[in-house]
């Protein structure tokens, strides 16, 4: 019997879960339907651009997954309102009394979010300070935050390095500027979004992250009554306001979780419909997919994901932002690519250290090696600089049980999958922090099918 309570006590920790460990009995296909609500990465900003309104809002379709939870949590320590909404998975966001936040209480709710940061720019509008704790995150990286500082600055912050955390102020208001991102940062193009609406004057952002969930975050701010362009070059250009009001908006689906469940399905030699998955936003993933062997429907209300028989093929993976091939979309995708005929090669350049996952699947009985070169597509920032940003996978080989804990957010599902497709039993620990981004994921295993026990 699986256990499940919500513990709404300890944001950032793990939701719903009772336990922190699982037994799997693998080698089942996964089918059935599950659906998929909004997506971690526009919900949590979606909720900090509400601080610029000076009404309410009302978002939609949002998961109960613990980093909603923190940034509920972040924003109540600051005095905004975060009430349940009429329907299930909608939010009243109400900043009429935002203050500054003592700096333990920011501290005790960002658990292992990187969103604080995001706060800033609202915050020095609103209060003309804010201050941020040192920075969590999944070990994906060392996930440094100077392009934000830098932005900040520009913009005429005053940014001060603290033992405890950094402190900003913004004595004579903020100014528009002309911001150019070393990379193409999806926080960093955030940042300039959130601070830049109410700032005075125009701003340029050149090399901007054009990511769908950003655009969802431009038609939320359009919404409240920011002017904001995107050129063909993804140049943004933003033309501050005065004033913004409160939104009401259904959030993008999480493009994430519907393709960790589709490569479940591909690994298990599933069927599995995920409702609330759309084509548009998934199609460079529906095109692998279909090249690794995976099969696909479209409907209206979402994607049917299965294995149609027939072996797995091997394909040359190299992830880039939008509209390349997400980097959250290769881990689950890897476990299948272990069943496939031949040899694999995804490179890896977003991030410079996302192979951590591997090493559990080598232990499963995966043949994977990782290198520092730059392999299977262009030279990227990491190349020679000592990364190990390149998996090779050599298939098929049979997974066979083991005892694994999951590192991060995604290469925790990577985890789930590759036990779920074993032969034998595994246990997964530390399966908490998959509920930081996959809501009620224990139900789903069990609506599909999985055989499994959940303990501790
Ligand atoms: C967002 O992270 C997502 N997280 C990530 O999803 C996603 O993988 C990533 O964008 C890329 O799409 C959220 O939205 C909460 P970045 P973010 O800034 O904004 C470097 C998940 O599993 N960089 O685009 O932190 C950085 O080190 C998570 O849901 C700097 O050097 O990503 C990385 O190499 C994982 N300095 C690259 O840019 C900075 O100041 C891309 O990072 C900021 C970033």
């Amino acid at each position: 019997m699986n256990t499940l309570v919500t513990d709404a006590s300890k944001a950032g920790a793990s939701v719903g879960l009772a336990g922190d460990r699982i037994t799997i009995n693998g080698g089942r296909p996964l089918t059935g339907r599950i659906e998929v609500r909004g997506a971690k990465n526009l919900v949590t900003k979606a909720m900090v651009a509400a601080l610029l309104g000076d009404t309410p809002s009302l978002l939609r379709n949002v998961p109960d997954i613990s980093d909603v939870r923190v940034v509920r949590g972040l924003l109540e320590v600051h005095g905004a309102k975060v009430l349940d909404g009429d329907e299930p998975g909608s939010f009243v966001l109400d900043p009429a009394n935002v203050e500054s936040a003592h700096m333990a209480d920011i501290d005790a709710h960002a658990g292992s979010s990187r969103i604080p940061i995001l706060f800033c720019g609202p915050l020095l509008h609103r209060l003309g300070e804010a201050f941020i704790p040192d920075l969590g995150g999944c070990r994906i990286g060392d996930r440094p935050i100077d392009f934000h500082l830098e932005v900040l600055r520009r913009f005429g912050a005053i940014v001060e390095k603290l033992p405890s955390g950094i402190r900003m102020s913004a004595p004579n208001g903020l100014e528009g500027t002309k911001v150019e991102l070393p990379y193409p940062s999806v926080g960093a193009t955030e940042q300039v979004l959130l601070t830049a609406v109410r700032a005075r004057g125009i701003t340029e952002l050149k090399n901007a992250a054009i990511e769908p969930e950003i655009m969802d975050l431009v038609n939320i701010l359009q919404k409240m009554g920011a002017i904001i362009t995107v050129d063909t070059d993804r140049v943004i250009h933003i033309e501050g306001v005065e004033r913004l009001t409160g939104y009401t908006h259904t959030a993008l689906f999480d493009r994430n979780e519907a393709a960790s469940w589709a490569a479940a399905a591909l690994a298990t030699s599933g069927d599995i419909f995920v409702g609330g998955a759309q084509q548009a936003e998934m199609l460079t993933f529906l095109n692998v997919f279909r090249k690794v062997g995976g099969a696909f429907d479209i409907d209206d209300d979402g994607i049917r994901f299965y294995h149609p028989g027939g072996d797995l093929k091997p394909v040359v993976i190299e992830t880039d932002v939008h509209p390349g091939f997400m980097t959250d979309w290769q881990q689950p995708l890897v476990v299948a690519l272990t069943k496939a005929q031949g040899v694999s090669i995804v490179h890896e350049t977003v991030y410079e250290q996302r192979f951590g996952f591997v090493d559990a699947l080598v232990e499963m009985g995966a043949s994977i090696q990782i290198h520092k070169e730059c392999l299977g597509g262009h030279a990227c920032r990491f190349g020679q600089r000592n990364f190990n940003h390149s998996a090779v996978i050599s298939g098929p080989s049979t997974l066979h049980g083991a005892d694994i804990e999951v590192p991060d957010l995604r290469g925790g599902f990577s985890h789930l999958i590759a036990a779920l497709s074993a032969e034998g039993t595994s246990t997964v620990s530390n399966v908490g922090i998959i509920s930081r981004g996959y809501e009620n994921f224990i139900t789903k295993l069990k609506q599909l099918g999985a055989d499994f026990v959940l303990e501790g």
